[in-house]
C-alpha cells in the first residue's frame, strides 16, 4: 500500500515538475519587454551579453559585488549540489559509465565534506536571514521553507551515509523501476523514505518556487539585453499596430 502510494506520487510530482518548469519558462520566454533596462555598465554586442551571462551564472557576479559572504555561501552550496547530484547519478543508469566510476572513486573520498559543504551554506543563509535586520524584514514564510527543505534533504541523506545505511542495491531497482515504469517496491530504511519524500515535496514545489531563479535568470532584461538604444530603435510590442 505504502509503495503504490509512493509510485503514485513519484509520478505525479515528475509531471508537476517537467510540466511546471515548461510552462513557467514559456511564461517568461513571451512576456514582453517593452523597455530598455541593461543594468549599465552593458555589453553592446551579443557576445558580451553571452560572456555577461556566463559570469553571472558559473560564478555569481553582481552577488560577489554586493555581499562576499554570502557569495561565498551562495558558491559553496551550489558547488556542492553539482557534486552531490553527479554522486546521486549511479542510482540512474545501470550499467554506470566508467566516468563516473571514477567519479564516484573520487567523490568517496571527500565524500564527508561533501555533505557538509551542502548543508553548512544553508544554515548561514537561515541564520542570515534571521540576524540582519533588514534581510529579515524583507523575508516570507517561502524563504525559510526552502532553506530548512534543502537542509532535511541533506541531513536524511548524511545520516544515510554516515548512520542509517540504506540497502543502495534497493535503492537502485526501486529508481529504476521508476524509470522503466515497472516500478518496484520502496525501500523500507525510515531514513530513506523521509530523503525521498523530501524529494517529491522539492519536486512539486520547484516550478512555483524562487528555486525558479536558476531559469528565470536567463530571461532578465537587465541582464540579457543588449546596450544598443541608439544604434538601434527598441519598439514596444505594443506599438508596433501604431507605427
Ligand atoms: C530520487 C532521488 C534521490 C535518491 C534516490 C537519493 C538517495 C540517496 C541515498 C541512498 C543517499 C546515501 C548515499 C550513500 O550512502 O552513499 C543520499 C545521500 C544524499 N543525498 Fe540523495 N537522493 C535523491 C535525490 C537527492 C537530491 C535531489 C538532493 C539535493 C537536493 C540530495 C541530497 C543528498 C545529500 C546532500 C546526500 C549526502 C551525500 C554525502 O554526504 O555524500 N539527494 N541520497
Amino acid at each position: 500500500m505504502l509503495s503504490t502510494s509512493y509510485i503514485f506520487l513519484a509520478y505525479f510530482a515528475i509531471i508537476i515538475f517537467v510540466f511546471g518548469i515548461l510552462c513557467k519558462v514559456w511564461k517568461y520566454a513571451v512576456i514582453p519587454n517593452p523597455l530598455k533596462i541593461p543594468l549599465t555598465p552593458a555589453p553592446t554586442n551579443t557576445i558580451g551579453v553571452i560572456l555577461r551571462m556566463v559570469f553571472e551564472v558559473a560564478f555569481f557576479k553582481s552577488l560577489f559585488k554586493s555581499n562576499k559572504f554570502t557569495w561565498l555561501g551562495g558558491c559553496a552550496f551550489h558547488l556542492a549540489l553539482l557534486v552531490v547530484l553527479a554522486s546521486h547519478i549511479r542510482f540512474f543508469v545501470s550499467p554506470v559509465p566508467e566516468p563516473i566510476m571514477l567519479l564516484q572513486t573520487f567523490l568517496q573520498s571527500i565524500s564527508m565534506f561533501i555533505g557538509l559543504l551542502f548543508i553548512a551554506p544553508l544554515v548561514y543563509l537561515f541564520i542570515r536571514r534571521v540576524w540582519v535586520d533588514r534581510t529579515r524584514f524583507v523575508s516570507i514564510f517561502a524563504d525559510y521553507f526552502v532553506l530548512i527543505l534543502l537542509f532535511l534533504i541533506g541531513l536524511s541523506g548524511i545520516t544515510m551515509k554516515y548512520l542509517i545505511r540504506p540497502d543502495l542495491f534497493a535503492v537502485k531497482t526501486f529508481i529504476l523501476g521508476l524509470i522503466s515504469f515497472s516500478p518496484e517496491p520502496i525501500p523500507t530504511n525510515p531514513i530513506f523514505i523521509t530523503h525521498f519524500t523530501l524529494i517529491l515535496i522539492l519536486l512539486i514545489y520547484f516550478p512555483f518556487s524562487k528555486l525558479m531563479h536558476g531559469c528565470g535568470i536567463f530571461f532578465s532584461p537587465t541582464r540579457n539585453q543588449i546596450d544598443n538604444p541608439r544604434e538601434k530603435r527598441l519598439i514596444n510590442p505594443w506599438d508596433k499596430r501604431i507605427i
